[in-house]
């Protein structure tokens, strides 16, 4: 693989500066190249391109400059762009968005965030040369028709931390497996951190990385005893939870998720997908397995806005956008941010609206799903609404008014598992 190639664009040379000093901590060293006239980067990207990455300083957060952006990426949608900004930027997030930036950087910037960023930014250029994102994304087989085929996969998604992530998973599977009486596994991908099993209050005695350990290599074998390495939770959600050990979590690459998807995919009917805030190579591999992506934001400026710097990668990724459902989470009315003027920028539309709640607090106090300590709540109202949608019409039938049908085996029938609990 040739050395990839950064052009830092900015008026100022300090910014380069500061990426030719980490240059030597990449793998491999990236050639860093300097255009400190805005007006001749055209011509520098055609006499010493093509680069990989275009690191553009706060010299381009004008409206201006981000309109320079936007045509840039037009003419060169490979390239990946990273914005550093020093100020907010004097533009629009619709601005952000448009000039198709992958990253966002608060300068100052210290030399790890930078690194981590440059890496990153390296990893994608590299994905959007040959996207594989799109070479196995599945076909995605219109939701609800559920029975048959292995069971479905959702990634909950965000680009922020805290944005309720595990929240949304926790209540998601637990809804699933309520009205349909069919299975659902949580698989904790938010390797270093992950929370799945703090919030429901379960103690695992296996992790994913137990599961990765065994033995054999063969994907049967696998799937067959994957669910020695689960733990129930009483609502009847099953668990497979994150590494106990951070340097367990550094030894699980891409290909051991989407080993780990597929065998559960094939236990289970539901697998949802909790994953870390960022766009990693091992959220991509779950992404790739994926019938429905989540991707979550909450009710601040940041949020909102990386959320679009998410949703743009994820469309030069070539992730088809039908299958992706966005999630405002905390929508409070007083945080001197408007819920509309948000959900405008975002014309694909919000699947639902969740307000902050003090019963998800209390919920997770309990090691409960929001949606089962308090499904009369207004949050676990909302929450049903949306979610019933991927239930077939005949399950949507009493939802919303709490009315569930509990006989169970009774919807078992219309799928290809026997429910888990007869
Ligand atoms: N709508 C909400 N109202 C109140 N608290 C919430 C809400 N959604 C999430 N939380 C709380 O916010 C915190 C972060 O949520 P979490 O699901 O852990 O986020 P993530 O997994 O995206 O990092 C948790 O303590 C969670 O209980
Ligand atoms: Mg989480």
């Amino acid at each position: 693989m040739r050395n990839p190639k950064i052009l830092v664009l900015d008026r100022n040379t300090a910014l380069a500066e500061q990426v030719q000093g980490i240059a030597d901590e990449l793998r491999p060293r990236p050639e860093v190249s300097v255009c400190e006239r805005v007006g001749s980067v055209g011509d520098v990207l055609t006499d010493e391109g093509p680069f990989d990455v275009l690191i553009a300083g706060p010299s381009l957060g004008t409206r201006a400059g981000l309109a320079r952006l936007q045509i840039i990426h037009d003419e060169l949608p490979g390239m990946a762009i990273v914005l550093a900004f020093s100020r907010r930027p004097d533009a629009s997030l619709r601005d952000i968005v448009r000039s198709g930036s992958i990253d966002l950087l608060q300068l100052p910037v210290d030399d790890g965030e930078l690194v981590e960023s440059v890496e990153r930014a390296v990893e994608l250029a590299r994905k959007l040369e040959k996207p594989v994102a799109t070479a196995q994304a599945p076909a995605a087989a219109p939701l609800p028709a559920m029975a048959g085929g292995p069971g479905r996969v959702f990634t909950i998604s965000s680009a922020t931390g805290g944005c309720g992530k595990t929240f949304y998973a926790t209540n998601l599977a637990y809804f699933l497996s309520r009205h349909t009486q069919l299975r659902a596994c949580i698989v904790d991908l938010d390797l270093q951190f992950g929370e799945v099993s703090t919030a429901l209050r379960l103690r695992p005695r296996y992790t994913i990385f137990d599961a990765l350990q065994r033995e054999d290599t063969d994907e049967a074998d696998l799937q067959a005893h994957i669910e020695e390495y689960l733990v129930t939770h009483e609502t009847g959600i099953h668990v497979l939870a994150a590494p106990k050990e951070p340097s367990e979590a550094d030894r699980i690459n891409p290909p051991d998720v989407t080993r780990i998807v597929e065998a559960l995919r094939n236990r289970f009917d539901f697998v949802i997908v909790d994953t870390p805030p960022a766009l990693t190579e091992i959220v991509l591999a779950a992404f790739d397995l994926s019938d429905l992506l989540y991707v979550m934001a909450t009710l601040d400026l940041p949020s909102v806005r990386n959320m679009g710097v998410f949703l743009s990668t994820l469309e030069r990724l070539r992730i088809p956008t039908e299958n992706i459902r966005l999630v405002l989470n905390k929508a409070e009315s007083d945080v001197g941010i408007d819920i509309d003027q948000v959900t405008k920028l975002f014309p694909q539309g919000f699947e639902s609206v969740l307000p902050y709640a003090k019963e998800v607090s209390r919920s997770i106090n309990l090691g409960m799903p929001v949606m089962a300590a308090s499904p009369n709540a207004q949050i676990s109202k909302r929450m049903a609404a949306a979610m019933s949608t991927l239930l077939p019409e005949e399950l949507r039938v009493g939802v919303d008014d709490g009315a569930i049908d509990d006989r169970p085996g009774l919807f078992g029938r219309l799928f290809r598992r026997a429910p888990a609990a007869t």
